[in-house]
């Protein structure tokens, strides 16, 4: 299934949650099954701490933390029973079967692939457990060429896609003048140069840190018109001159990637004009939903590191440098949060509308 830009807008957002949340039950059978073959279940016969669960089944120093990750997965899933407190003891659950079968139509909305067996899973969790026990590093790393294509592939699976969609839909209805950023391989510029409503209008730039997803997105974008990317980390104060001379930006799958988000949300109050939109997809939170241990897991293997925050640490944030948010709607813990410049940079909260977790 290869759906259009449009088609994919037409799905609701509350579908589209339902569909990205089978794809992480799908994940849960997959780590769970690795857990089975690799012993992993074997070693939790009796309730054991993390500490004795990583000495008895030999977990490489430096992993502990992702063992740890491992049995609150499992935990999750019900494969595994937390038993007591400070320090919590894990145990394997005997009779435990995955609930129901994985629903293959809302793998394919999610993922663009015909059956939850296709998503090479089994090959990327089975080798998280396998290599508990092995010293090798991160599964997926760094910005850079030798990932671009990987990194490509994810970028467009469909529900990643839809969020960034929205947020391209929301931004051109807000103006022509915009802003990516980090803005990847390209993939977010073409979609606002093709979906701009400014006529030959307006412009469209992007900001990213990788010299190599500069290089990779400059070609990618080399035809599509008003279009140009520069270096810039968002961690730093934007060298961008003008004030107020942007409708909108967005931040795609990167605002975890930020240790301090001040600089870039300052960035957009002297950037963004009042009244303009500053959009936050595929933002990863700290949420206690269904999937947030398997996503901890995934985010684990990966360099480099990112940091979840609560949805009120994100709003405060915002709200310091005048944004308010005025909708949102949730993957599980993957928000997607829209902002509105308030002009006034002493934060003002409290002032926008908002509405509930996966409704527009
Ligand atoms: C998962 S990719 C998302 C790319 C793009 N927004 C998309 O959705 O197609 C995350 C991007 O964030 C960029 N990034 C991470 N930290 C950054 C920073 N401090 N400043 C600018 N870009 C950053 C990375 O280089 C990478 O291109």
């Amino acid at each position: 299934m290869n759906l259009t830009d449009d088609e994919l807008l037409r799905i609701r957002p509350e579908r589209m949650a339902s569909a990205y949340m089978e794809y992480r039950r799908s994940g849960y059978e997959f780590i769970y099954r690795a857990a089975l073959e690799n012993g992993v279940l074997d070693e939790l016969g009796a309730p054991r701490t993390v500490a004795q669960f990583v000495a008895r089944h030999g977990v490489a120093s430096g992993k502990a933390v992702v063992a740890e990750l491992l049995l609150e997965a499992l935990n999750r899933c019900g494969a595994v029973r937390r038993v007591g407190n400070r320090p919590s003891r894990f145990s394997a659950v005997t009779d435990y079967v995955p609930p129901r079968s994985i629903d293959d139509e809302l793998i394919r909305l999610a993922t663009g692939k015909s059956s939850y067996r296709e998503l090479g899973y089994s090959g990327s969790f089975g080798r998280v457990v396998a290599s508990l026990t092995h010293e090798e590093k991160h599964a997926l790393s760094g910005f850079d060429a030798s990932n671009a294509d990987l990194w490509d592939q994810g970028m467009q699976l469909p529900y990643y896609r839809y969020a960034r969609m929205c947020a391209v839909r929301t931004l051109v209805s807000a103006g022509s003048d915009l802003l990516d950023l980090a803005s990847g391989t390209g993939l977010g510029l073409l979609e606002l140069a093709r979906h701009t409503t400014g006529g030959g209008e307006g412009r469209f730039v992007g900001v990213e840190v990788s010299p190599d997803f500069v290089r990779v997105s400059a070609e990618r974008t080399a035809d599509a018109p008003r279009t140009r990317i520069v270096q810039g980390d968002l961690e730093q104060p934007l060298a961008l001159p003008g004030a107020q001379c942007f409708d909108g930006a967005m931040l795609v799958g990167a605002y975890h990637y930020l240790r301090d988000a001040t600089p870039m949300w300052q960035s957009m109050a002297r950037l963004v004009r009042t009244g303009g939109v500053v959009c936050l997809a595929m933002a990863y939170f700290r949420t206690g939903s269904y999937d947030q241990e398997l996503v901890d897991l995934r985010y684990a293997q990966r360099n480099p590191v990112a940091h979840p925050r609560t949805r009120a640490q994100v709003i405060a944030e915002a709200g310091e440098a005048g944004f308010v948010l005025e909708r949102e709607f949730w993957f599980g813990c993957f928000g997607w949060l829209a902002f509105r410049a308030t002009g006034d940079q002493r934060g003002s909260e409290g002032a926008g509308m908002t509405s509930q977790p996966n409704s527009r």
